[in-house]
């Protein structure tokens, strides 16, 4: 009945519109840019002829992200999301990955946990538009000279390597990246994904010891998109940052929790994602 395919260009127009069913409010160009990433780890369900849901992954070596996961409401408990989310499971193992994430809706950790995954920390997806001017200075802003850094300072901390990534996004001219320094190393860093007046923060990857060193990377990157419509994700667990964005008007959106398949990544420091669907 349910068949899997690789997805294609083709495809787009549906999975932008299911995926859209969910407010995820995404276009044909981050299902272009997620097959660039990993041509054939995007996949399509068809109950017969009939396409009935999506569902992404990425792979960073032996650490790969599960995302975007959505069956038409007409398909769904019939096995679907089950079948959609094991197939995506062993694409990834099959590549060699030991360790799996995603961020779940808080009512979808059983479904997850029921497929081997494990609940690590919840994050709050935050909206609104910044005003912000940084209280400590500005840091400095990345340059292209300071790719390779960041990725091995990434790498050490996020636990797998996002070089295909992380590349793609620091050398877009759009993009924004700061990077935190101590003796002229690497402490911490933020990148922004800026698409005309809106734009995405993350990563954000900053030592788990230095709080304030996260506080100003994000108070540095959104005093140059102030007036922009900002989305960004940040662990609950981090008071001091969360205060500074609700002063600066950031609200709540919902919830996720992110799940691990294999032993957890990104442990020892604070961390916000580049994405929901890439982790
Ligand atoms: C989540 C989703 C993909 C599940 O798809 P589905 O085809 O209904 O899932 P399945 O039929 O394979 O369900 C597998 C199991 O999970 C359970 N389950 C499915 N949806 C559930 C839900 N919303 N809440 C709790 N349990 C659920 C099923 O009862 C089933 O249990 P069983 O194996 O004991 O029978 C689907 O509900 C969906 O598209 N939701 C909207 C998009 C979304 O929320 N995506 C996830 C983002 S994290």
């Amino acid at each position: 009945m349910f068949h899997v395919e690789r997805m294609q260009v083709d495809d787009f127009s549906f999975a932008v519109q299911l995926a859209n069913t969910m407010n995820w409010d995404m276009t044909p160009a981050d299902f272009e840019f997620m097959i660039k990433l990993e041509p054939d780890g995007c996949f399509v369900l068809f109950h017969g002829q009939e396409r009935s849901g999506i569902a992404t992954s990425i792979s960073f070596g032996k650490a790969g992200w599960f995302g975007n996961l959505v069956v038409k409401e007409k398909f769904r408990r019939g096995g679907a999301g089950k079948l959609l989310t094991k197939h995506a499971m062993d694409y990834l193992k099959n590549k060699g990955v030991e360790t799996i994430g995603l961020y779940a809706y808080p009512h979808l950790v059983t479904f997850y946990e029921n497929l081997g995954f494990e609940p690590d920390i919840a994050f709050a997806v935050l909206k609104g538009k910044a005003t912000v001017s940084p209280t400590h200075g500005m840091l400095k802003e990345a340059t292209k000279r300071d790719v390779p850094e960041i990725i091995a300072f990434d790498r050490q901390y996020f636990g797998a390597n996002r070089q295909k990534l992380l590349e793609t996004i620091l050398f877009n001219q759009d993009n924004l990246c700061y990077v935190a320094t101590i003796n002229s190393k690497i402490t911490g860093y933020v990148a922004a994904k800026v698409y005309g007046k809106t734009a995405e923060v993350g990563p954000l990857i900053s030592n788990a010891n230095w709080k304030e060193g996260a506080v100003m990377l994000i108070e540095t990157i959104l005093s140059r998109l102030n007036g922009f419509e900002i989305f960004m994700c940040i662990p609950t667990k981090e008071a001091e940052l969360l205060k500074m964005l609700s002063k600066a008007g950031f609200k709540e959106d919902f919830r996720v929790v992110r799940m691990f398949s294999g032993s957890a990544l990104a442990q020892n420091c604070i961390c916000g994602p580049e994405s929901l669907e890439r982790g």
